[in-house]
């Protein structure tokens, strides 16, 4: 073992306690823990127990104590309204502890749960931060979801307050959050006992009198709030994301281990200093937007880009260009999606020619596997080290990584390099056994997970088990599949469960199942993710009906799509359907989904040995042929 990264990935495999509780100096404690890792009710495992810390005070007010008032903190860039706003840490410590008492005067308390459903506006930030200054725990739901998500995420996590703005904005198209959040009120069974609305020029939200307040109207009925000391385990967030079925997965993440973990990948993984800029090119609503838009940034004393846009469109695809010139990013962080979307409208990259990039040290690109053409090409047309890295909303940091702020490693296409400090990475096979080097099985993680990471799913600690720990014990069960090679370099291949990924965004195909089995005239139906150039994938519906229906099936087609738009929200991409005769079985009835996957897609399959009827399978080509899939 000779270099760098070796010894220091060496050193937090060997004693993670001392490796772990020599980054946690780093972060400022009200009081140091008793212990680094707490085993006691092993498989779950805790870090950092019986030490005090607040996760906005290391943030925001840190900073400004330490001198670092006048620094920006936030630049809001918002090239859909035309407006640019800056924040710095002085003027978000004030925001922040504004909000915090207009919190405490509508009744939150410590532990207390606040759904924060914002677009990406300074205010969400403000938001998040005020929850857990004053120890409120935030779950921020994405606005692209529709009532019927936000009611389910209502009912699991209670909140007392909804934060929540007037709007959000689309191209082309303005998206009235209050009409949703009134629905998702009614639809629910727990009632927050108010919403704060922060209202934007674009579209206005009608108040309900008692329930409902404005922004300024709630921050001038409290007294700013100060940090308080929050257990090292209580909770900072809980973040839903998909799992098999149409309940989302209550992802918790507690207060130091977030700290400490985001803190150090800063300068070793993304190698950022204090006060330079960093932009991480995603929503507040998804677990990039929480990590890396909020809390590592503003950790590490990082200047964050808030980006209400997209990367095409707003105004065209030389955006990102100019948003790296004008704020003088240093890194940028996003989904290969949004570099297909730019490739897809500027091949030739003509737009990086208008702007000045030089300052860009590296490209993050995480969501899904980068294929090997937009690697190729934001590497060529950047000019700067394009890094993969693998991880999860779970995990909450990158489970594999180029860690270019130890050292760069050299790059394999298709792989997100080698596992992180901290990170223990094993391929099994379904029988639990470690297969050999090259071999593709199941990727699991070494116990315990390193600080960061989730400890639980809210209020379904069996779950959580069942979902993670049990199939391989003393491993954590990462869902996706995968292989090592003989330089360990790790290479994640597919889900071995019904998650797919459209756009960099997690979805459950179990969940669109179950809304189209809600339509009347649906008897059964099966969903995959088909390959898709631009979203990676996109899900795929075949309908069978109930005996007896007449209708015209591209009617019942139509009412399907716009069922999922309006149940799951837009965000599904669903709009690819089939009525066929009947599903693809396996003799003991299981759905042939991934033989389905595979005719989609064109890539060679075999007649599975368990079918019970080989034929349907051509009428099931045919109609994929009809959605211009199995083309041969
Ligand atoms: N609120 C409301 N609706 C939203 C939304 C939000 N926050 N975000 C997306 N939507 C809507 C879109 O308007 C679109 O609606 P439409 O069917 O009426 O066109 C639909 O949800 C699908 O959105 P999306 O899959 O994002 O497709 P798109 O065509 O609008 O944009 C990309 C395609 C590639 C430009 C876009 O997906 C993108 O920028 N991706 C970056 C990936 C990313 O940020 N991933 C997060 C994890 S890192
Ligand atoms: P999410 O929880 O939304 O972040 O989605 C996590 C899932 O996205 C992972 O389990 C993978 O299936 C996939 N994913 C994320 N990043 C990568 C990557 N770099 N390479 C391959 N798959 C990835």
């Amino acid at each position: 073992m000779t270099n760098t990264f070796d010894k220091i990935y060496q050193a937090s495999i060997d004693n993670p306690e001392a490796f772990w509780a020599g980054v946690a100096e780093q972060i400022h404690w009200y009081r140091k823990w008793d212990k680094v890792l707490d085993d006691s009710d092993a498989p779950f495992y805790r870090w950092f127990t019986g030490g005090q810390t607040n996760v906005c005070y290391n943030a925001v007010d840190r900073h400004v104590e330490q001198g670092h008032g006048d620094q920006l903190a936030i630049i809001h860039d918002s090239p859909i309204t035309g407006t640019q706003q800056k924040i710095t840490y002085s003027q978000l410590q004030r925001r922040v502890a504004e909000f915090s008492g207009a919190l405490v005067a509508c009744g939150v308390e410590r532990g207390d749960r606040v759904i924060v459903y914002m677009p990406m506006v300074p205010e969400a930030v403000v938001a998040m931060l005020a929850c857990a200054r004053i120890g409120a725990v935030h779950s921020v739901v994405f606005g692209g979801f529709a009532s019927n998500e936000l009611a389910v995420r209502i009912d699991d996590c209670t909140p007392r307050v909804i934060v929540a703005a007037s709007c959000g904005l689309e191209p082309g198209r303005t998206v009235e959050y209050k009409p949703l959040l009134d629905d998702a009120i009614e639809l629910a069974e727990h009632n927050p006992e108010h919403c704060i609305v922060f209202q934007r020029p674009e579209a206005r939200a009608d108040l309900i009198p008692g329930r409902d307040l404005e922004w300024g109207e709630a921050v001038a009925a409290g007294e700013p709030a100060d940090c308080i000391p929050m257990e090292a385990t209580d909770p900072l967030y809980i973040l839903y994301t998909s799992g098999t079925t149409g309940q989302p997965k209550g992802v918790v993440r507690d207060t130091a281990g977030g700290i400490v973990a985001l803190n150090w990948s800063m300068k070793n993984i993304y190698d950022m200093n204090p006060g330079e800029v960093y932009w991480a090119a995603s929503d507040v609503g998804w677990v990039v937007g929480h990590s890396y838009i909020v809390y590592a940034p503003l950790f590490s004393r990082n200047t964050t880009i808030v980006f209400e846009g997209k990367p095409v469109g707003t105004p065209d695809p030389g955006v990102f260009w100019r948003v790296i010139e004008e704020h003088d990013v240093k890194v940028l962080f996003t989904a290969p999606t949004a570099f297909r979307a730019i490739k897809k409208e500027d091949p030739s990259g003509s737009y990086l020619e208008k702007y000045d990039v030089s300052g860009l040290r590296a490209l993050f690109l995480a969501g899904e596997r980068t294929d090997p053409d937009t690697l190729q090409w934001a590497t060529e047309k950047l000019g700067v080290p394009v890094i993969d890295h693998w991880w999860q909303t779970e995990t909450g940091w990158a489970i594999c990584s180029n860690c270019i702020g130890i050292e760069s490693l050299p790059v394999k296409q298709g792989s997100p390099t080698r596992p992180v400090p901290g990170w223990q990475m094993q391929v099994l096979n379904d029988q639990g056994n470690e297969i050999k080097s090259g071999d593709i099985g199941s990727l699991v993680v070494k116990l315990p997970l390193p600080p960061g990471t989730f400890p639980s799913l809210w209020n379904a600690k069996q779950r959580m088990f069942d979902s993670y720990l049990k199939n391989f014990p003393g491993y954590y069960e990462t869902g996706d599949a995968g292989f090592i090679d003989e330089d360990g370099y790790v290479f994640v291949m597919s889900r071995t469960d019904d998650v797919i990924n459209v756009a960099g965004h997690r979805l459950s195909t179990g969940a669109i199942e179950e809304v189209l089995a809600s339509h009347p005239d649906v008897a059964e139906c099966a969903v995959i993710g088909v390959n898709d150039a631009l979203k990676g994938e996109l899900p795929l519906g075949c309908l069978v009906l109930n005996a007896g229906v007449d209708r015209d099936d591209i009617e019942i087609v139509k009412e399907s799509v716009a069922l999922v738009r309006q149940k799951i929200g837009p965000v599904a991409a669903f709009k690819l359907a089939a009525v066929v005769t009947r599903l693809p079985k396996t003799r003991s009835g299981k759905i042939l989904r991934g033989t389905m996957k595979k005719i989609a897609d064109s890539t060679e399959w075999k007649m599975p040995a368990t079918i019970d009827d080989p034929a349907i399978l051509d009428e099931i080509t045919d109609s994929l042929k009809v959605l211009g899939y199995a083309q041969g």
